[in-house]
């Protein structure tokens, strides 16, 4: 406990670049969207675009601050900022101003400057009239762009903003979405799903100043969220003392005990389709912990007592469509054979079992175990990291919801 921060994987951040097409009104639903799918969402319209959809209509719906111009917050230098940190540059509506801009190596905005700064992938979505699209300019433009490597959409053929109608309509949402998803090799697969992480070791306390503790991190767990998130899923984590973290998007509930986490994860689990329950909880507390310090002079010894066990109390409640995944560390070389018990024991769907002999896994970024099924071959992880373990559990929870329809 208390080590390094525990950081995750890139992957997340999306600018959404808006320039100034009635079109810009559907990127507040491709931006909501793009939430729903896990994406951290920065949005940078041009100045123009702002007659459409206002900059307090952004800042609401993304929950980020937003700036045109490099002259804002000039201190954070945003458009370096911007353009390292994010991981996929949209660019939705693309008017024909823009993409000339953009392909001309411009930089004389927010937007064109963040995109000339990074290295990330960039979709072009554009919607113009289709005179404008048409144009050899605007088509040479969009060629260059692909050369350079860039996705233009082709926009598509329909009815525009006045009586008349072409191509350049802007795409539907789900199409431009299924194009972020194959660049950002992600699939919503746990979209619209609650999805509960317990994290971290608890504490049980002894008197004012001391407590019964464990050495879990919460690695495992907060991967396991970080990747649940990137699913698609509603992710809350209930986390006990873990090492230091940041997690945007996750709904946290920090306890303590086991008592509280109990309390915390009964009444999470009501409305939920997943419980992972990484925590590492004690198994005992003190019967009677006292409010002032214990004088050594007074100690008598501690009296425990048994804590209950929150994965089989809400194993035996849960309903078909609900899905569990109880994990086991053990010392012991008959690793399956323990954690077959326990998986039984608890009525869970999944287990990961980890050899946590001789002081391995934890608070590393490594790990060996078991992933057991109630009804399936277990597969095995020799010294991966948390995250493989993490992309494995969802994958696996992902199927079993998809089987439960
Ligand atoms: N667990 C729990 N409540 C407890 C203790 C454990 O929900 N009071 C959960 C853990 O989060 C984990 C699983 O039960 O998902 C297995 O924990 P583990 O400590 O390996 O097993 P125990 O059942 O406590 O058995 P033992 O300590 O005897 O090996």
């Amino acid at each position: 406990m208390n080590g390094a921060p525990i950081t995750f994987p890139r992957g997340r951040e999306v600018v959404l670049g808006v320039s100034a097409g009635i079109a810009a009104y559907k990127s507040c639903e491709l931006l909501r969207r793009l939430q729903d799918q896990g994406f951290l969402v920065t949005v940078v319209p041009t100045l123009s675009s702002l007659n459409f959809v206002g900059k307090a209509t952004w800042e609401a719906l993304s929950g980020r601050p937003v700036s045109t111009s490099v002259w804002e917050n000039a201190d954070s230098v945003s458009h370096v900022s911007l353009a390292d940190k994010c991981d996929l540059i949209i660019v939705a509506p693309a008017t024909a101003d823009v993409i000339s801009r953009i392909a001309h190596g411009r930089a004389d905005d927010l937007l064109t400057t963040t995109v000339l700064a990074s290295a990330a992938p960039k979709l072009i979505v554009p919607a113009m009239h289709p005179q404008m699209w048409l144009n050899p300019a605007t088509q040479d433009n969009v060629a260059t762009l692909r050369v350079r490597g860039f996705i233009v959409m082709e926009p598509e053929t329909g009815r525009l903003t006045g009586k008349d109608s072409g191509i350049g309509r802007f795409p539907e949402t789900p199409k431009i979405l299924s194009v972020v998803q194959s660049i950002a090799k992600t699939a919503p697969t746990l979209e619209g799903k609650k999805v509960i992480v317990s994290a971290g070791g608890t504490r049980e306390p002894i008197d004012a100043v001391r407590f019964i503790g464990n050495r879990s991190s919460g690695r495992q767990g907060l991967a396991i969220a970080y990747e649940a998130l990137r699913a698609g899923a509603d992710v809350t984590v209930v986390s006990a003392a873990t090492d230091p973290f940041e997690l945007e998007g996750a709904h946290i509930i920090q306890v303590e005990s086991a008592e509280q986490m109990k309390q915390a994860i009964e009444a999470e689990f009501i409305d939920a389709d997943v419980l992972v329950m990484s925590a590492a909880v004690a198994d005992f507390r003190v019967e009677e912990s006292s409010i002032g310090k214990i004088k050594k002079e007074a100690f008598s010894g501690l009296k425990l007592v048994r804590n209950d066990d929150i994965v089989a109390a809400v194993g035996a409640k849960k309903l078909p469509h609900q899905v569990i995944v109880a994990f086991a560390a053990e010392t012991a070389s008959n690793l399956a054979e323990l954690g077959e018990k326990k998986l039984r024991a608890k009525n869970a769907d999944f287990l990961y079992v980890n050899d946590v002999s001789g002081g391995a896994v934890f608070g590393q970024e490594i790990t060996s175990g078991l992933l057991l099924s109630m009804d399936g071959a277990p597969k095995v992880f020799h010294n991966v990291s948390k995250h493989d373990v993490a992309q494995e559990i969802v994958h696996s929870v992902s199927s079993r919801l998809e089987s439960h329809g």
